[in-house]
């Protein structure tokens, strides 16, 4: 029988997941078997049970998506660094009857924007929009990516500060208010990780922010030219992009974790690309 994977989430019918980790699969030749199920909300302690079933059923690892990274994050054994800065958890995996948990959105982030957009982050400036769970899975990587100097921003500024403090000392980080931006010069790369597109509004960051030889990078994906990404494009930003690619490397990344083998990313890139304008 084919070892058992899947992504579990609520809603999980526009899941790209099975897509992605079926092409990963056939092109490193490995014979699994991944699906998508859709976890109940409710009662209490009932998604925990769906995932316990799973690994009764010879399940092997697990992807998920929201609303459980917190749940998925508490049933938990044994949890990465990356995953305990985040409180959240995006990859599980079940060996020897325990619950190893990670989380490889910042890291499949760090890697889209290096490897696929060509954009080093050693020694750049670096904004990023929002504290909530999104910023805080990508802070570690973008810190052990060597920016010049990294800034992060939020509404509530307390929870960006609150953000800075449970990692001081591991790079030079800075929270701040969007009052403040206007004050700070033009950052090399500017990264929305706030959830704002996904109603379509724009978190109030003046375009002054940009830097034309830099880049802006949207989390969200398949929404297009949001807000944002029009804002850096009309202040003549030259690279945007959206997360299609970070959803992309992430899943490699658990496949790695998975299998012991990386699958490329340009096939699935290319497969789930939707046009920005
Ligand atoms: P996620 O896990 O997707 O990051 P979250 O933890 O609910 O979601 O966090 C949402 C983030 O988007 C927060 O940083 C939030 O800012 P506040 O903490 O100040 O609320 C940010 N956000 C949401 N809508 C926004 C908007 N219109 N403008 C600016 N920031 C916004």
């Amino acid at each position: 029988m084919s070892d058992l994977y899947a992504v579990i989430g609520n809603p999980i019918g526009h899941t790209k997941s099975p897509l992605i980790h079926g092409l990963f699969a056939e092109e490193t030749r490995q014979d699994l078997s991944y699906t998508a199920i859709e976890g109940p909300q409710e009662p209490q302690g009932a998604f925990a049970e769906t995932v316990r079933a799973f690994i009764a059923n010879g399940g092997k690892g697990m992807n998920v998506t929201a609303p459980f990274k917190l749940q998925a994050f508490a049933m938990a054994d044994e949890r990465s660094e990356r995953a305990e800065l985040a409180g959240a958890v995006n990859a599980m995996k079940f060996e020897g009857g325990r619950i190893i948990a990670e989380n490889f959105d910042g890291i499949g982030l760090v890697r889209d924007i290096e490897v696929n957009l060509g954009f080093p982050m050693a020694g750049k400036r670096v904004l990023m929009l929002g504290a909530g769970g999104a910023a805080r899975g990508a802070l570690l990587p973008f810190l052990a990516a060597g920016p010049q100097e990294m800034v992060i921003v939020n509404r509530d500024v307390e929870k960006a500060k609150a953000l800075a403090a449970r990692i001081e000392g591991r790079g030079p980080l800075l929270a701040c208010a969007y009052g403040d931006l206007e004050a700070m010069g033009r950052f090399d790369l500017v990264v929305n990780a706030t959830s704002a597109s996904l109603t379509g509004e724009l978190p109030s960051v003046p375009p002054s922010v940009f830097s034309p030889e830099g880049a802006a990078y949207e989390l969200a994906y398949g929404k297009r030219l949001t807000p944002f990404l029009r804002l850096a494009r009309n202040a003549g930003v030259r690279i945007i992009a959206d997360g299609v690619g970070m959803l992309v490397e992430q899943a490699a990344e658990a496949f790695d974790w998975w299998r012991g083998v990386r699958p490329e990313t340009r096939t699935a890139i290319d497969r789930l690309t939707v046009p920005l304008d």
